[in-house]
């Protein structure tokens, strides 16, 4: 069942910057892209680098460790050394609060690092 993860709010994820998101076992990394907020697997498909610590060009972020690049809004694998996609989570808005939709059932709220 889906819920909505309260994961930040708008002020503390300025545009062109990245957050990682852990809550449950999970590792998301929360994007903003001028003004619009996108939501992926924050662990890099090739060995694991912390994607929410890449450098966010437009919609387009490159991991910080071997430079393989990825469309944040749909998540899709632009450049290697990584060749698999990352999932992708809905992200929404509500009064100033950044929410993020997974799959888990806890109603808790996330820890938040920048
Ligand atoms: S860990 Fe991301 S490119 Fe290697």
């Amino acid at each position: 069942m889906p819920t909505r993860l309260k994961a930040t709010t708008v002020d503390r994820l300025p545009p062109g910057r990245g957050m990682e998101v852990k809550h449950k076992g999970l590792n998301i990394a929360l994007f903003n892209v001028e003004g619009e907020f996108y939501a992926v697997s924050g662990v890099c498909p090739h060995s694991k680098g912390p994607l929410a610590q890449g450098r966010l060009r437009g919609r387009v972020v490159t991991c910080p460790w071997h430079g393989a690049q990825f469309d944040v809004s749909n998540g899709r694998c632009l450049r290697r050394p990584a060749t698999d996609d990352l999932s992708v989570y809905p992200v929404y808005v509500v009064e100033n609060i950044i929410y993020i939709e997974t799959q888990t059932n806890s109603q808790e709220e996330a820890q938040w690092h920048t």
